[in-house]
């Protein structure tokens, strides 16, 4: 069929990917191995089995199981390489990634290690798999906004090895207002500014993202489908939606792709893209998420043109880069 082979030959940027949700069972065992850490599972299979979630919780409960077996600098390193690696198969040209360093913290890490690991893997992008990357440490909203601050306290010396500052973890009961100060600090240090929303959370978390937080980019947002005047600002403010499709039905934001928003969303003029979340655990990276929702929704060539355009409109690559890649 020509739909699968234009969408994936064509270049695209993906700009919603948390590097932890791409640590595929077999890479999982391996480091669990070299860094003698025991697993709750006896096999990769094992642990793809267990992948069955019912909402964004029970996501992140064993998301977090996860990464208990990441110790080292280069486990972060050998991690986003893996991943770049299959980022380019998909012709996925630049890629902005997710991280966070509480988790590890947590877990007795330093900051510094992880940025450290992540950070080499981008720089090597371009030479070993022909596309660019860069880094987005999300806070986790689950936490205290105190935590939030000592979170960006740490990376500070880390200077521009981040270029953005994101929001991700349990979203209900938690809404961007809570972390109003450390946002605007973190704008004022420079740091390019985005926030999971409207994911499970309600329409008025995603205007609080905006309005409160002063955000650029929306992660996830498809709960704007239900608040006609919030779909109306995105669009006309070009408020760019990063939309998930296989993250959003492994955890069953909605029934089926055949029901998914993002065809309503490109009709509404919305600047939505297509992106993977966590691909080792929703079912598939970039390529699969774009072929799965073009045949669920009978998508075509034209949103495929326009969903590549969006991705790189959305990204945070200067001006300069950006007439190269498109
Ligand atoms: N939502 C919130 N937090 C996350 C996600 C997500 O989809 N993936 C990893 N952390
Ligand atoms: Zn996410």
């Amino acid at each position: 069929e020509r739909m699968p082979a234009l969408l994936r030959a064509m270049p695209k940027a993906e700009l919603h990917m948390h590097i932890e949700g791409s640590l595929e069972p077999e890479q999982m065992f391996a480091f669990a191995q070299r860094n003698r850490v025991p697993l709750a599972w006896p096999s990769a299979q094992a642990v793809r089995e267990a992948y069955v979630f019912d909402n964004l919780q029970s996501f992140l409960d064993i998301y977090h199981a996860g990464t208990l077996v990441l110790k080292t600098e280069q486990d972060f390193y050998d991690m986003a390489c893996a991943y770049l690696q299959r980022a380019q198969a998909d012709n996925v040209t630049h890629a902005e990634l997710f991280f966070d360093t509480q988790t590890h913290t947590g877990h007795g890490l330093s900051a510094e290690t992880v940025v450290n690991g992540l950070h080499r893997a981008c720089m090597d992008a371009p030479a070993q798999f022909g596309m660019t990357a860069s880094l987005i440490l999300c806070f986790l909203r689950h936490l205290s906004e105190a935590e939030a601050f000592e979170c960006l306290e740490q990376v500070l010396p880390l200077g521009d090895k981040i270029v953005g500052i994101g929001l991700a973890s349990s979203e209900v009961g938690h809404p961007p207002e809570k972390f109003a100060r450390v946002f605007a600090r973190a704008g004022q240090l420079g740091y390019r500014l985005v926030a999971h929303a409207g994911e499970e959370g309600p329409a008025a978390y995603i205007w609080s993202a905006l309005d409160v937080l002063k955000v650029e980019r929306i992660d996830h947002g498809v709960q704007a489908m239900t608040d006609a005047a919030l779909m109306q600002r995105l669009a006309q403010d070009r408020i760019p939606l990063t939309v998930c499709p296989l993250s959003n039905l492994k955890l069953r934001v909605y029934p089926s792709l055949t029901q998914h928003s993002i065809g309503r969303m490109l009709e509404a003029g919305m600047v939505a893209t297509i992106n993977s979340d966590d691909p080792a655990y929703f079912g598939g990276y970039m390529n699969e998420n774009f072929t799965q929702t073009f045949a669920a929704l009978q998508l075509g060539s034209q949103q495929a043109y326009q969903l590549a355009r969006n991705s790189f409109e959305a990204s945070f690559i200067g001006a300069a880069e950006r007439a190269l890649q498109m």
